[in-house]
């Protein structure tokens, strides 16, 4: 049956190899060495390979590593009878020979060498069935603290051997949140970053995982898997902050002093302290069991607290957690002693001080720390210097250090200052402080006069102004030189014409009566004066100025025969230049102290325009005035007393004069040499200018207006107004003769009252040389010939007077030609059409 079996299907291959494939070389061959890839698993009589001998060789052997699993038949066909096992032999090592009919080897041995190849026949499993680990809380995430390990016989090269670990389950599991996560590859269980935070041994010290593993790389529907269970324990974290340290200051015990202590989870963690503040100071030290030590001794008063922190790290200096906060803070011991606030402590009171009131505080100071008892100060005075004039004038609160007065009898007069040695206390040490009382005087002391009558003192009225006449005393017994005792006085009676005055010496406070305004025996001939002392501070509550704060004095004023006194030193007058001879222009007024009559005159009249009535002092003028002359006429008027004595003052008089249009315009100056060329060719015009005599000042801006002096002269000539002080003259026609026209021209000048003068212009026609005017001797226009005025002279004069005449008469000649020359180069010039 078997066989048959067998038989049946090696027909069926051979078919399949001839048919199927049917390649030479593939599936047959010669004979030699070869290597074949079989899959494991794969049912039994499988076709590996059919051999070819030589001719010669009729059957075939097969040697080898063929675990009764291959077998050749004699035509040389190759196969196997079971199904391979790849985790039994993976590789089998076989050969083939060909023998000849005697059973001799004709070709081989060949070594044929079959691989098996592995498929996925072997599931994973978990080396254990149950896993059991602990974690520490907080530890670091991702860190392993466990791993679980599974096997697979399948070959490790191929995905069939490939391992993949997942956690399919934990218990248990609050909020969907995964604690724990595992290495997919090796199996390494660590806390995920929810774990690391979350975790605590006092709401669950335990887990249940379920882990899985999968073969194929998990990634085949084909895989095989297996799974655990994983217990896990959770233990608390002994990485802690500690309890905040208190050290107390200034120990004595030796150091270092061990304070407090951190420890890592794990042993051989490496420890150490990180202080962020940096002080210049810091006297701790942590040793490789996380034992904190202080290594000197703290001092409360200079830095009551510290913060640092204790790291730990790993052989690599890795930190393993966060640093914990370590504070220490210092505790007080009263080893400071109180300290005075100064070496002295200066208060002040008042003389008048009322009894219980404060008169300043004490504020000593302890550096030890505030508000406990070793900074509780108390005070005690255990001495006051002088007693006098008693001891313990003075208290002092116990707590506060407020001083009192306890007696009011203080003086400053006799004891100004009092020193008291006061004891502060706090629980263990005792300070002396001192303190300086000094009394200030108060203004209880009013200025008495030495005397409170100066008695009669007869002045003349004439008494020069600045004269000392009195000197007076008062005395102030308060502080010297304080306002208190600083004297100032003041008249309160008998001079209300304030004639004196009183200065006052500050050292001494003697006054000095002076003479400040004249005196004046007409106005007041006796003075009863009353004098006042008093403080420019003032008086204490309760006291007040009395009769022996003032004086009386009388002060007799004689008369004294007195000059006349004007009733000012200036008189001053305006009167236009043009009033009337006796008219009033001013008066003065002077009067006699002594009322005797008075007699007016004047002095320095030089003009002698003015007199003066001696009797009512009127001024008048006895001539005319005339401001062009003098604009402000000065003089003096003088007043003297009629009686024997003459005596007699002076004063001014100043006598303005207003301006008149008293001066009628004129022409600027004399025209002699105007001139129009004979014969003319055409009209022409000549420019001429106009003056006038008053004040300039208040005609300033005045404008002339010019016209023909004739109304017969309009049809030859023309007068034209250029601007206010200048005018031209034109000729209206050519036809003018060979001679001298003398052409009258009318000038206003506007003013108040209007003044108008008549000029005459005179204008020469005549031929010119080079547009100059030509003149033949001894034919001068306007000037007499030489026969009329030997004539004149003949008749009139005697024969020295001809000698004169002559003399007069070259003079004039020269003179005249001179002038016409000069005026025709330089100041008229025609005006050329
Ligand atoms: C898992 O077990 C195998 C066999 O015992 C071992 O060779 C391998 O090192 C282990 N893997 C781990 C991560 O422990
Ligand atoms: C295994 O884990 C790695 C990273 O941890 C991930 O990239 C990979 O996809 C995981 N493989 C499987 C099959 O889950
Ligand atoms: C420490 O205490 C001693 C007395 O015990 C004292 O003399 C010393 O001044 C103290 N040091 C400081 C810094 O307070
Ligand atoms: C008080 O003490 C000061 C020094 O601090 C000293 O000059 C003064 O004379 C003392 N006064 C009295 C009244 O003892
Ligand atoms: C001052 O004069 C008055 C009267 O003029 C007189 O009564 C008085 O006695 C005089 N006093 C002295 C001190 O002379
Ligand atoms: C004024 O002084 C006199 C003498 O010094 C004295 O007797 C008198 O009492 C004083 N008057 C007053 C009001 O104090
Ligand atoms: C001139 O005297 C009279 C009295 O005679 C007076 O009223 C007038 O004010 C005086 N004029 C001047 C300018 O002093
Ligand atoms: C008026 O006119 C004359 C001639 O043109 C000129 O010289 C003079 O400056 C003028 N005067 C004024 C005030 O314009």
């Amino acid at each position: 049956m078997m066989m048959q079996a067998q038989l049946h299907c090696l027909c069926l291959f051979t078919l399949y190899l001839t048919t199927g494939y049917g390649q030479e070389g593939k599936f047959s061959g010669p004979l030699k060495p070869m290597t074949f890839s079989i899959f494991e698993g794969q049912g039994p009589s499988q076709i590996i390979f059919q051999f070819k001998a030589s001719p010669l060789a009729v059957t075939f052997k097969l040697t080898g590593e063929t675990d009764d699993i291959f077998q050749i038949q004699p035509d040389g066909l190759l196969y196997h009878n079971k199904a391979l096992d790849r985790e039994t032999r993976a590789v089998h090592k076989l050969q083939v020979s060909a023998l000849d009919a005697h059973g001799n080897t004709v070709e081989g041995p060949v070594p044929i060498t079959i691989e098996v190849k592995d498929i996925n026949d072997n599931r994973p499993v978990f080396l254990q069935p149950k896993y059991e680990g602990s974690v520490r809380q907080n530890s670091r995430p991702g860190k392993p603290f466990m791993y679980v390990n599974a096997t697979d016989l399948d070959d490790p090269a191929t995905p069939n051997g490939q391992l993949i670990y997942q956690i399919i389950m934990q218990l248990p599991k609050v909020n969907n949140v995964m604690y724990f996560q595992i290495n997919n590859k090796t199996g390494a269980i660590s806390l995920t970053l929810e774990g690391s935070q979350e975790l605590d041994p006092l709401k669950n010290p335990s887990y249940k995982l379920v882990v899985s593993v999968e073969d194929m790389g998990g990634q085949n529907e084909h895989s095989f898997s297996d799974s655990t269970s994983v217990d896990i324990m959770v233990k608390e974290n002994i990485w802690k902050t500690p309890e905040p340290v208190e050290i107390e200051e200034n120990s004595t015990n030796p150091y270092p002093i061990k304070i407090t202590q951190v420890q890592w989870n794990d042993p051989d963690a490496l420890y150490s302290l990180v202080d962020k503040e940096k002080p210049s100071k810091f006297p701790f030290s942590i040793d490789q069991e996380g034992d904190i030590y202080v290594t000197q001794p703290l001092d409360r008063e200079e830095k009551d607290a510290y913060v640092f922190y204790a790291a730990a790290r790993d052989e690599h200096g890795k930190p393993l957690a966060f640093p914990l906060k370590i504070q220490v803070k210092v505790k007080d011991i009263n080893d400071n002693p109180p300290t005075c606030p100064s070496t002295v402590t200066v208060l002040e009171v008042q003389e008048n001080e009322e009894i219980g009131n404060s008169i300043g505080t004490l504020i000593a100071h302890d550096m030890d720390e505030e508000n406990t008892i070793n900074s509780l100060l108390t005070y005690r005075i255990v001495d006051q210097t002088p007693k006098v004039p008693r001891d313990g004038l003075f208290l002092v609160q116990t707590y506060s250090g407020m001083f009192q007065l306890a007696a009011q009898s203080l003086r400053k007069r006799d004891t100004p200052q009092y020193n008291l040695t006061v004891e502060v206390s706090d629980k263990d040490f005792k300070t002396l402080c001192f303190v300086q009382i000094n009394i200030i005087d108060i203004n209880d002391q009013i200025p008495i006069f030495e005397k409170s009558d100066y008695g009669n003192l007869t002045l003349p009225e004439d008494t020069a102004i600045g004269t000392v006449i009195l000197t007076i005393q008062a005395t102030d017994a308060d502080e010297p030189n304080t306002g208190s005792s600083k004297i100032l006085y003041r008249i309160t009676q008998g001079d209300s014409e304030g004639c004196l005055e009183i200065e006052t010496d500050p050292q001494t406070n003697t006054g000095y009566v002076k003479v400040k305004k004249p005196l004046d025996f007409e106005a007041v001939a006796i003075h009863n004066i009353v004098f006042q002392a008093e403080n420019p501070e003032p008086l204490a509550l309760g006291v007040q100025y009395h009769a022996n704060s003032s004086a009386t004095f009388r002060l007799i004023v004689t008369d004294v025969n007195e000059a006349p006194q004007f009733s000012q030193q200036v008189y001053q007058a305006k009167v236009s230049e043009d009033v009337a001879k006796g008219t009033k222009v001013g008066n003065v007024t002077a009067k006699d102290p002594e009322g005797l009559d008075i007699s007016y005159s004047l002095r320095g009249d030089k003009r002698g325009w003015l007199k003066i009535d001696p009797v009512t002092g009127e001024i008048f003028s006895v001539a005319p005035l005339d401001r062009e002359a003098e604009s402000l006429y000065q003089v003096q008027v003088v007043a003297t007393e009629a009686g024997g004595s003459s005596l007699s003052s002076t004063a001014q008089f100043h006598l303005t004069l207003r301006d008149v249009n008293d001066n009628p315009p004129r022409l600027v100056k004399e025209y002699t040499g105007l001139f129009f060329c004979y014969p003319p060719k055409a009209p022409g015009s000549l420019i001429f200018e106009a003056t006038d005599d008053d004040d300039q000042q208040s005609f300033r801006g005045r404008h002339f207006t010019f016209s023909l002096g004739s109304e017969s002269l309009q049809k030859d000539w023309e007068v034209s107004k250029i601007n206010g002080t200048h005018a031209s003259l034109s000729t209206k026609h050519t036809g003018f003769e060979e001679r001298v026209y003398h052409i009258p021209v009318r000038i206003s000048d506007g003013g108040w009252p209007p003044l108008e003068g008549t000029v005459s212009l005179p204008v020469t026609f005549c031929k010119c040389v080079e547009d100059r005017c030509f003149q033949p001797a001894g034919h001068m226009p306007g000037i007499p010939t030489v026969g009329m005025t030997v004539g004149i002279l003949l008749s009139t004069l005697l024969v020295i007077g001809i000698i004169l005449a002559v003399v007069f008469f070259q003079i004039k000649k020269n003179k005249g030609q001179h002038n016409v020359e000069s005026a025709q180069a330089s100041e008229v010039k025609p005006l050329r059409n």
